[in-house]
């Protein structure tokens, strides 16, 4: 008997899922730095060209195999071709690698979250981060027994995961009203409070001032492309996953457009409150932007809690904003989270039907106790390997299959011919030569190039 399949209540509720998933902590700890480290202004240029070669081909083939199919990524390659089932568990092991070490970040988000209400950071934040929070012990072979902030939050984050999506994506589609409008809103707001203090306009320079002559240079290209495909969530087999619980009659162009943009304006936007701040604290400390700048981990929970401990206006100044920054922060990750537990319970789902309310717990268990790992004293060495190989040659291997698999196996024009009819905006001949030659090709060469890079260490 074919079951009914869970859908999604309305069309914004998917659209703002995705939106969701793709804005996450990349747009605001990610996407500034690189600008920044690759030309400034001028990178988006590379990461336009980037999002018309590689995400938006990308992105509408995940859409529309998710709707043509309704099934997460295993059950999808394998209804387009047997054999292919294991690229889709392939996907599936890369969003539980991620979904378990995405618990620890944001269980360090919860705790700077209750933080903020002291600047707790205050006296020295390097130490609050890695001795107060995580307990860091001395290197990856040191596990150490557990940092006791990092496990509380985990087991908070796995709690609130399940519970929003115990009953399949209508939970995330209705918390989704909230976790995408709020860090827009706060967004903005931090964005206006950072570009009006001293030496912002500084740290905008070192944003968005453009140097042309990067451009020459093919690492600055592929770190677009790696920026675009990060952001987007392809990869992981989410997009197919939400594009699965999409009724019939649904839009694919339209859809995917809009979580692209929608994603880039959030990226764009970061970059005022992330620089605007940098710039106030490079003047505070009397030291140029270049040496304050940062990415990632340390962009989060070192250097700008510090920039907040520094700015005017005494602790509830502080305070204040410092509650704005890490809601931002929860509000970005945890949709992101929903998404990628989402890939992994798809794929199980799919496998066994009929047990979707099983499956969800012990994929949620399971997200917590493989979790465990990244709670301990050596947690942060593990998660900065592990993210490194994933995001070095996971998520590229998986579009470059998914690639040749439209492109050379199920033929591009034949799923082509599938999105036309049901979207309002059609694409022509151009997406068959991007999914068949121009995505692959940049697809094989920044892998080709994460290898060189690997071993010319
Ligand atoms: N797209 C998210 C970001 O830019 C990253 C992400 C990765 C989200 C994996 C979900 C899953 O931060």
């Amino acid at each position: 008997m074919e079951k009914k399949r869970g859908q999604w209540n309305t069309r914004s509720a998917f659209v703002l899922a995705a939106i969701g998933s793709a804005a996450g902590l990349g747009n605001a700890w990610r996407f500034p730095y690189t600008a920044y480290a690759n030309g400034g202004g001028a990178f988006l240029i590379p990461y336009f060209v980037a999002l018309f070669t590689a995400g938006i081909p990308l992105i509408i083939l995940e859409y529309a195999v998710g709707h043509k199919t309704q099934q997460g990524a295993p059950g999808a390659f394998k209804k387009i071709k047997e054999t292919w089932e294991g690229l889709g568990w392939w996907a599936v092991l890369i969003s539980f690698v991620i979904m378990s070490y995405y618990g620890a970040i944001m269980a360090w988000i919860w705790k700077y979250l209750a933080g903020s209400f002291s600047v707790a950071w205050k006296s020295g934040v390097a130490d609050y981060f890695y001795k107060e929070v995580l307990h860091l012990s001395s290197g990856p072979g040191e596990l150490g027994g557990f940092s006791i902030p990092v496990l509380i939050g985990i087991v908070i984050t796995w709690a609130f995961i399940y519970y929003i999506l115990r009953n399949g994506v209508t939970g995330v589609g209705k918390v989704v009203m909230f976790t995408v409008p709020v860090p827009v809103i706060l967004l903005i707001v931090l964005a206006i409070r950072a570009v009006t203090l001293p030496g912002a306009i500084e740290g905008l320079t070192y944003y968005l001032q453009p140097d042309f002559s990067v451009l020459t240079d093919p690492q600055v290209w592929l770190a677009a492309y790696g920026q675009v495909f990060f952001s987007l969530s392809l990869g992981f087999g989410i997009m197919i996953a939400y594009a699965s619980y999409l009724p019939e009659d649904s839009d694919i162009t339209n859809n995917a457009l809009i979580t692209t943009f929608a994603n880039c304006g959030i990226s764009f936007l970061s970059g005022f409150g992330i620089f605007g701040t940098l710039g106030y604290m490079a003047q505070a400390k009397g030291v140029a932007v270049s040496e304050v700048v940062d990415a990632g981990v340390g962009l989060a929970f070192v250097t700008y809690p510090e920039a907040i401990s520094l700015l005017p206006g005494g602790p509830v100044a502080q305070t204040i904003f410092a509650l704005v920054f890490f809601l931002i922060l929860l509000t970005l990750g945890i949709d992101s989270a929903f998404s990628i537990t989402e890939s992994v319970i798809a794929g199980f789902d799919d496998k066994w039907p009929g047990k979707k309310k099983k499956v969800i717990q012990l994929v949620c268990l399971s997200g917590l106790g493989a979790g465990l790992l990244f709670a301990t004293k050596g947690g942060l060495y593990w998660l900065d390997i592990i993210d490194h190989f994933v995001n070095g040659f996971g998520l590229a291997v998986v579009g470059l299959f998914e690639c040749i698999i439209i492109g050379w196996v199920y033929g591009p024009k034949n799923l082509r011919e599938y999105i036309n009819p049901i979207s309002e905006i059609k694409i022509g001949a151009w997406w068959d030569i991007m999914i068949k030659y121009i995505t692959p090709l940049i697809l094989i060469w920044s892998v080709v190039n994460s290898v060189i890079q690997e071993f010319s260490k």
